[in-house]
């Protein structure tokens, strides 16, 4: 099923495999295009399990000719506060599925310092290698920016009620998240809402409930998920669901 919201092109699969498929090649496609219309592409990976079997999967076809591995900037949306080889860092998880068997050139590969000792600086320091190597004013325009999502609607690492959601200045922010009790980086609604192309990735029974208020007409609940906040002005926003994480609402998968 397809439907679209008035921003958004939802895409509902029958199963968490199949959503998987789906956005790989939607992925692969925002590289080709991107590459054929700017010599670059620049993309934001997203975070957390869901979209491991993702990058793995573009990591089995990486040979597949027509995607211009070299031509493309990985920078990331978020980051947790760990090393870059500790098994919960983003960056580890990409590299081991996907960036250790792609064709792009390690300096082409930005993860976010989101252990620095510093990390306000680090956070400035991120933003402004995003300014220098991704084009657009005022605010860098990525050409793909995957995003998860959490069963609190939370997204990269922009959580219910923390300030980081209404961030109307920077573009990468360092913020303690009091429900992990954690600090996290992330990108902020600013640099989400730039971009070319915005694509979720959500699986799961366990999203359900955060994806029907996403996608609801409720404003009061829609306020509450961050994920809601993500709307890129003068992009293009797809969503893609399996039938498990949108079985509260009334889409149904693309086979059926
Ligand atoms: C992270 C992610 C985060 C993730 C959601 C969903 O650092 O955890 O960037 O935003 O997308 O938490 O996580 P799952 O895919 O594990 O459900």
């Amino acid at each position: 099923m397809t439907a679209k919201r008035a921003t958004a092109e939802v895409i509902v699969m029958s199963s968490a495999e199949q959503a998987t498929d789906e956005a790989a090649a939607l992925f692969k496609q925002a590289i080709s295009h991107a590459v054929a219309d700017r010599r670059v592409c620049n993309v934001a990976l997203a975070g957390g399990t869901t979209p491991h079997d993702l990058y793995q999967k573009l990591a089995d076809d990486v040979y597949d000719c027509d995607v211009p591995w070299a031509s493309v900037n990985v920078f990331f949306g978020d980051e947790r506060d760990v090393p870059h080889d500790h098994v919960d860092s983003n960056y580890h998880m990409a590299q081991r599925a996907l960036l250790d068997h792609a064709p792009i050139p390690p300096e082409q590969i930005n993860p976010m310092p989101a252990d620095a000792e510093d990390l306000a600086a680090a956070a400035a320091e991120y933003e402004q290698i995003i300014r220098r190597i991704v084009p657009g004013e005022p605010i860098p325009q990525f050409d793909l920016i995957l995003l998860g999502m959490g069963g609190d609607g939370h997204t990269a690492s922009l959580f219910p009620r923390t300030d980081a959601l209404s961030e109307s200045h920077k573009l990468v922010v360092s913020h303690h998240v009091p429900v992990l009790g954690r600090n996290r980086m992330t990108f902020t609604c600013l640099l989400i809402n730039a971009a070319r192309h915005v694509m979720f990735l959500i699986t799961g029974e366990d999203k359900a409930d955060a994806v029907a208020a996403v996608l609801g007409d409720d404003k009061r609940a829609r306020k509450e998920i961050p994920a809601a906040q993500v709307n890129p002005s003068d992009g293009k926003l797809t969503i893609v669901l399996d039938a498990a994480a949108a079985r509260k609402t009334d889409l149904k998968p693309a086979t059926e």
